[in-house]
């Protein structure tokens, strides 16, 4: 429809018309039998009959037929016709599930997580659904905080990577395209900043780190052409995003220029009434209007206060208007009013969802995820070997994480089912060993409802403890697929000890003490204190919650079929008491690496390192990166410079591995962090053969906030890395001569 269609059409809507545009609710509120719903639910959060009638969206459901129907009935009801919008949380897959989105970080590969995103908005669109609320684009430090699993890690560039393969990934070039839907960006801004990793809590950043490191990978969203952005729920530097009328109107809107739909995270203008920042709800209402929220979802805020607050001349009806024109705008991106239905087909639904492409996809995307973080010689195993699966993810179906919630944990493959197929049946067992958690971290999960795991008695524990001691005993090797509970990460999970459950700890020490040949597999949404098991396996493989085919991509990788070349994108903390910590940090006036000396920077108790740090990953072969070749010693406003390495395969097997550059201004008006990521390449190896890899260094990747509080670079030296992890120490040196 032409924009001057769309606005006569908001020109003769009524007041409440609009402003029932911009509320968004469950779609549980709809159904036959609405008397529960309006004496229930409806009542309570304060909205009415006609509110339902003409909420301009709703989020949770999906299902071709239940939309279809839904949308024929809501539109023969709404005054104008408008269609109504359908979103949806498709975090990292809608039925077919792809690793979680800290384990795509770990691909190093954009590419791939724009063909994930793909695949899911395919699923989704034939599903009905018009919008996702993904990519989760939230720069993550703290691994208290559950949603670093939703997150690409602790990097601004690679976050940004991703964050723009994922937009086009989901919407493509152009979101009212077959199979696209909209992507929405979030959560708007610095939510993982959380103080002391505590969920939805305070989030206090100086505007040098909020520009330097948060920002970026929200930019590289919306310049990717994100349609929605939503609201985190923190309070930034004091005052609740929602209701933030500087990150909202002169960063979201002014600089960084989205026009798009900026929505409420859940009830998250509601909150900033217990934030201490609104007075009530029409206080609220008034202060999220004027900073530019367009959507409020699940609560009454503005269908509730928007018309009296108009009538009184308390808000502008412009303000009004154009929220309601930016979501207009937006149905009409998706081209709703030519087709309210978009893609949702049930015939297609049959054939799309869990197609054999899209779970081809999620194993490729799952191998390329795992990180390999210490091997003495046990992996790739010899299925020829008598080999005993031991722990409670041997044959366990919830692999897909906590944010996969429309995904079915029955669909995924398993360890044992991908296992029995490969490995020698006479000479390989499997045992659970012991239950993912014991009685004290089921009690941890409150409110999680039947999903919440069931106890262990005490007596089958010590039963399955033994039968797993006894068939390590008689094994070459032991598997021991272990990790949280999938429900340990997510939203609402914020964990103040970062280890595996007790009872899966006392299991390998109890198999350790019986059998020194172990391989630890690792199911987790955080990076976790990984010092005890690093001590007692010889090997140790990273899997996070690897989807759908996770089983068949671990035995793939166990096997060597695939090389594991995947790279932490979030570093592994010594220990809780190291965190926050990430590679990008700033040197100190004292820095830690003079020795035995007192006053430096430094811990009397643990080392400065983490125990596994950001970039890092090995590989079933082994890599040599030549020292650093630069073709000058100077870049330029007008000429940058290249610097280049040879990587060589000096293994027997072939093998890819993630060649990184990270810049060092070594002196600025402000400082500048030790290393900072500035370009990737994946580069495949066959045993033997080496290439080359170059990285062009110009005068845009120098820049940053000045003291002066402008964006740019300055003149002095460099020191430029490349290796195959942060912590490479493979450097050269140049200026920059402005
Ligand atoms: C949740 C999450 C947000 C999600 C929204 C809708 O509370 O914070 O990421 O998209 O509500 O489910």
């Amino acid at each position: 429809m032409e924009r001057e269609k769309l606005k006569a059409l908001l020109d003769d809507m009524s007041l409440q018309e609009k402003i029932d545009q911009m509320l968004q609710l469950m779609g549980v509120f709809y159904q036959e039998d609405m008397e529960g719903i309006l004496t229930g639910p409806a009542r309570n959060m304060g909205v009415g009959e006609e509110d339902i009638r003409l909420a301009g969206s709703i989020l949770g459901t999906y299902g071709a037929a239940k939309l279809k129907k839904l949308q024929k009935e809501y539109m023969e009801k709404q005054p104008h016709h408008i269609p109504m919008l359908f979103m949806m949380d498709v975090i990292h897959g809608m039925k077919t599930i792809f690793p979680m989105p800290l384990a795509q970080g770990a691909t190093f590969e954009p590419e791939l997580s724009e063909k994930c995103a793909a695949a899911a908005a395919k699923e989704a669109a034939v599903s009905g659904l018009h919008v996702t609320f993904s990519p989760m684009v939230d720069l993550v430090r703290d691994a208290r905080w559950g949603r670093v699993m939703e997150s690409n890690g602790e990097d601004p560039y690679l976050n940004s990577r991703f964050a723009k393969a994922q937009v086009k990934g989901f919407q493509g070039e152009d979101m009212g395209a077959p199979y696209k839907v909209c992507a929405c960006v979030k959560h708007f801004a610095a939510y993982g900043g959380a103080e002391a990793g505590r969920e939805y809590n305070t989030v206090e950043l100086c505007e040098h780190t909020l520009r330097d490191f948060y920002l970026p990978s929200y930019k590289a969203g919306i310049d990717a052409g994100a349609g929605m952005v939503m609201t985190s729920f923190n309070t930034l530097n004091g005052i609740p995003a929602s209701t933030n009328k500087w990150l909202m109107r002169e960063i979201l809107r002014g600089e960084m220029g989205f026009d798009g739909v900026l929505i409420s995270d859940f009830s998250a203008i509601l909150e900033t009434i217990a934030h201490g920042h609104s007075a009530d709800e029409a206080d609220a209402a008034k202060k999220a209007l004027e900073a530019g929220v367009d959507i409020d979802m699940m609560t009454s805020v503005y269908s509730a206060n928007l018309r009296k607050l108009v009538e009184e001349k308390a808000v502008d009806e412009a303000l009004i208007d154009e929220g309601v024109m930016r979501i207009l705008e937006l149905k009409n991106r998706l081209g709703l009013f030519e087709n309210p239905y978009k893609d949702a087909d049930e015939e297609e639904e049959k054939t799309v969802i869990l197609c054999r492409e899209h779970r081809n996809l999620a194993r490729e995307a799952a191998g390329k995820s795992f990180v390999l973080l210490k091997n003495e010689g046990l992996l790739p195993v010899d299925t020829e070997k008598k080999i005993a699966f031991i722990g409670p993810y041997t044959n366990n179906h919830e692999i897909i994480s906590s944010w996969a919630i429309t995904g079915d944990a029955s669909s995924c493959i398993t360890i044992e089912a991908a296992a029995e197929k490969v490995f020698d049946r006479e000479r390989t067992t499997f045992h659970p060993g012991c239950p993912v958690l014991g009685p004290k971290e089921v009690k941890g999960l409150a409110g999680f409802g039947d999903a919440k795991p069931v106890s262990v008695p005490e007596e089958e524990q010590e039963k399955m403890l033994a039968e797993a001691v006894k068939a390590a005993k008689e094994a070459d090797l032991v598997i021991m697929p272990l990790g949280e509970h999938y429900l340990q990460s997510g939203e609402a999970t914020s964990r103040a000890m970062i280890d595996l459950p007790e009872v899966q700890m006392r299991l390998l020490r109890e198999v350790a003490k019986v059998n020194e040949n172990i391989v630890v597999v690792l199911f987790n949404g955080r990076p976790l204190d990984l010092r005890e098991v690093s001590r007692l396996a010889g090997s140790v493989l990273e899997v996070w919650f690897p989807g759908t085919e996770g089983g068949a991509a671990i035995v793939d990788a166990l096997t060597g079929k695939v090389n594991p070349s995947g790279k932490l994108p979030m570093s592994f903390p010594y220990c809780v008491g190291q965190v926050p910590v990430h590679y990008n940090a700033y040197v100190t006036g004292r820095p830690d690496n003079m020795g035995q000396v007192r006053f430096r920077s430094k811990y009397i108790d643990i080392p400065n390192e983490p125990l596994y740090p950001f970039g890092y990953g090995l590989s079933y072969t082994q890599f040599e990166i030549s020292p650093v070749r630069l073709d000058g010693d100077a870049v330029t406003a007008k000429k940058a410079l290249t610097a280049s390495v040879t990587v060589k395969n000096t293994g027997e097997r072939a093998g890819t591995e993630v060649v990184q550059l990270y810049l060092q201004d070594i002196a600025a008006s402000v400082v500048r962090p030790l290393k900072e990521l500035k370009g990737f390449r994946k580069v495949e190896l066959k045993a033997g053969e080496e290439k080359e890899v170059t990285f062009v260094i110009d005068e845009p990747m120098l820049r940053f906030l000045r003291a002066d509080g402008t964006v740019g670079s300055e003149e002095g030296d460099f020191s430029l890395f490349i290796g195959n992890s942060s912590n490479t120490d493979n450097q050269a040196k140049f200026r920059y001569e402005a």
